[in-house]
């Protein structure tokens, strides 16, 4: 018998973001902070990894933004349909011990990942300290639940209609001035990680960021997930996907994650078509 996975509810948080419980008995009993599904919504999609943001019981919850084909579908799903298959969990956990102060900095759909780990951390008698940054004020997300998980938090937005105005990575450096800071994580696009993660490499601040490389088979196999870290060839999908920052090479990574974007182009605007053209013929029948 095909076992297939229930989702519970999908709700909009922000601009093209959208939450969604899926119940994965298997995944949500050993999932760890730090960890990532695949998803594969059915026989002949494609398979997304997605960061597991948060556990209930029997089920996890994913954060994703709509970005391309896969993402546009799982957004049309709501509670009652179903995912073919849920793999996971995937990748290495966050290494969470007691570091002493620990910054949590979250750029957009990054911020996803950082209430799991911002309890760990405080589990692990740390005082935590959030950033979480937007574009503007309507793309924040999980603020209260960050609230909740942190001792402290920040709120930065690019174009200044909330909390600091600047980037994640100007509010970092003023906490850094301030304070003992002992790690730091930062999640969000690559470039943003990239830069950000420059603010902690002169104090020497243990660093940890989370890497997004196109994922295949999420076993190690395939290979289409590889990062150089330390001039060495890694599998983000098995050795990572949290890596030490001021290790990476995100020049390479960020040109990897340009590759197949005509593709990806391609891809999603064939998937748009079919909507309509389905869309159409109900409304003529
Ligand atoms: C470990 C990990 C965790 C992630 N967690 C999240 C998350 O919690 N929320 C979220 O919104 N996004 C997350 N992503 C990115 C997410 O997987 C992609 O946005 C998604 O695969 C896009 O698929 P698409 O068909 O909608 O878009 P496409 O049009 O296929 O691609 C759009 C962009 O998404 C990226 N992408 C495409 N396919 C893949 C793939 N198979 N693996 C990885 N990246 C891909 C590429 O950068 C691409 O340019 C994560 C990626 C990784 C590697
Ligand atoms: S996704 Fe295939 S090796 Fe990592």
């Amino acid at each position: 018998m095909t076992r297939l996975f229930f989702i519970e509810k999908t709700e909009q948080l922000a601009d093209k973001v959208y939450q969604m419980w899926v119940r994965a008995p298997h995944v949500a009993h050993h999932a760890q902070a730090g960890q990532f599904v695949i998803f594969r919504i059915d026989e002949k999609g494609e398979r997304i990894p997605l960061t597991i943001s948060a556990v209930d019981g029997d089920s996890i919850r994913v954060i994703f933004m709509t970005v391309g084909k896969t993402t546009t579908h799982l957004a049309s799903l709501s509670g009652g349909h179903f995912i073919k298959d849920v793999a996971g969990p995937l990748g290495k956990p966050s290494e969470i011990k007691k570091y002493g102060t620990c910054v949590l900095v979250g750029g957009g759909v990054g911020t996803a990942s950082l209430p799991i780990i911002a309890r760990a951390a405080k589990a692990a008698d740390n005082r935590v300290i959030g950033i979480v940054g937007a574009r503007n004020a309507g793309l924040l997300i999980l603020e209260d639940e960050m609230q909740h998980a942190c001792d402290e938090l920040h709120i930065t937005t690019d174009d200044g209609s909330k909390g600091f105005h600047g980037f994640a990575a100007d509010f970092l450096k003023q906490v850094i001035a301030k304070e003992q800071v002992d790690c730091v994580w930062i999640i969000g696009p690559a470039i943003m990680m990239k830069v950000t993660s420059e603010c902690t490499r002169s104090a020497g601040i243990k660093t940890f960021v989370s890497l997004n490389p196109v994922m295949v088979d999420g076993t190690g196999m395939c290979g289409s997930c590889r990062v150089h870290i330390d001039g060495i060839t890694k599998f983000a999908c098995v050795d990572g996907p949290e890596f030490d920052a001021h290790k990476v090479d995100f020049n390479s990574l960020m040109q990897r994650l340009r590759m197949y974007q005509p593709e990806e182009k391609e891809s999603l605007e064939r998937y748009q078509a079919h909507i309509c053209t389905c869309k159409g013929s109900e409304r003529h029948a």
